[in-house]
């Protein structure tokens, strides 16, 4: 055999845009329990750290007793569940695995080789990985000194070739917000021929009033799209389901581009059930909430510099210190998420957990 026809000095020919395109940093888990040691809290996936809910769970486990079939590749019965609870038709929604899915297929469904996406940064680190995948080209746009979605610089980066633009709201990992007035007057800047993706996978974690709903304003705008997701309030991440509201023509090329059968039934049955258990569940979010006022509060009582968070997470700018403080974390038992010269993010745990972790911030606070 010739060295050309698949032995070892042959390899496939792979995109030239993956070279670079940095692999996605999941939430370090937390140390296996040691018998002796503390118990070790993960705080570092922004994950929802209450059990299933019990009638959430039962519905699971009964459609995993069919998953010898293929689930129902149009989420009939979810898509039915969201149009009433969204009051949206059922041809403004598509699903996705995960909304990072959704992000996903909205990138093939746009944008290419020679055309450029927009997103705040920092911001969630899955927008470089899927904008470079698609071939597109990354305009990251600074956050302002207060960490915050710079819109102006963000309406002036628009080019002829802008294709897609996320607004990350919350933002990840910040955890600020864009207000009505603002984003409205961005909105009314970017071209309707733009697609503009509010990312609001935290959306049920506001308390600002001033932070208008994405579902709202897409009513009026054909080119806003908005994500949502099962996986942070509603506790569904390891199932991996959410969903797009968008106007027919973007949720059509939504449902064009996603992964066939991408949605399991048990996603399916369990993100039914949530929306049905909506007041038990937004109960746990409220406690959540609490939880973030109290750690914020604890926070800048120890003479902590944080930006005011929507989210279920904090952060914490550290700079040449992130490593070493993410490092005192892990010791006193809460692992959090670093972003190395940046700072940390912190997700809003057990309350046990959040006492961990302003334990450790107090004593490296006193060492700084
Ligand atoms: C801003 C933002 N969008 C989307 C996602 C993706 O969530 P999922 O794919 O689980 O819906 C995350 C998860 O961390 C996120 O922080």
């Amino acid at each position: 055999m010739s060295e050309t026809n698949g032995t070892s000095e042959a390899h496939p020919r792979l995109r030239a845009v993956l070279d670079g395109i940095p692999t996605y940093k999941p939430g370090k888990p937390a140390a296996a329990a040691d018998a002796d040691g503390p118990t070790a809290y993960k705080l570092s996936s922004n994950e929802n750290p209450f059990p299933p809910l019990p009638g959430v769970m039962e519905r699971a486990v009964e459609a995993a007793g069919g998953f010898n079939r293929y689930p129902d590749m149009a989420c009939t019965g979810l898509m039915e569940e969201l149009a009433a609870r969204f009051g949206v038709p059922v041809s403004h929604l598509a699903t996705g695995t995960g909304s990072v899915g959704v992000a996903q297929s909205l990138l093939q469904a746009t944008s290419g080789p020679g055309d450029e996406v927009i997103y705040a940064w920092r911001s969630f680190e899955a927008y470089p990985i899927i904008t470079q995948v698609s071939g597109a080209t990354a305009v990251p746009v600074p956050l302002t000194d207060g960490d915050v979605h710079d819109l102006e610089a963000m309406a002036a980066a628009i080019t002829e070739r802008t294709r897609l633009i996320f607004v990350c709201n919350p933002n990840n990992p910040t955890g600020t917000v864009v207000r009505r007035a603002e984003l409205e007057r961005f909105l009314d800047r970017v071209p309707g021929d733009v697609l503009v993706v509010l990312d609001e996978a935290y959306r049920e974690f506001i308390r600002d009033e001033q932070v208008p709903d994405g579902i709202e304003l897409h009513r009026d705008r054909p080119n806003v799209a908005v994500l949502r997701t099962f996986s942070k309030a509603y506790g569904l991440a390891g199932l991996r389901v959410g969903f797009a509201v968008a106007h027919e023509p973007v949720a059509a090329a939504l449902r064009k581009t996603a992964v066939p059968f991408g949605v399991s039934q048990i996603a399916q049955e369990a993100a039914v059930a949530s929306l049905r258990s909506e007041s038990a569940l937004l109960e746990r979010v409220d406690a959540l909430v609490g939880e973030r006022t109290r750690v914020y509060e604890a926070l800048v009582g120890q003479g902590w510099t944080v930006p005011e968070t929507q989210a279920n997470f904090v952060w914490l700018r550290l700079g040449d210190r992130t490593t070493d403080f993410a490092a005192a974390c892990d010791r006193a038992g809460v692992v959090v998420r670093p972003f190395a010269g940046e700072g940390v993010r912190v997700t809003i745990g057990e309350t046990e957990a959040n006492d961990l972790f302003l334990k450790a911030a107090e004593e490296f606070r006193k060492e700084l």
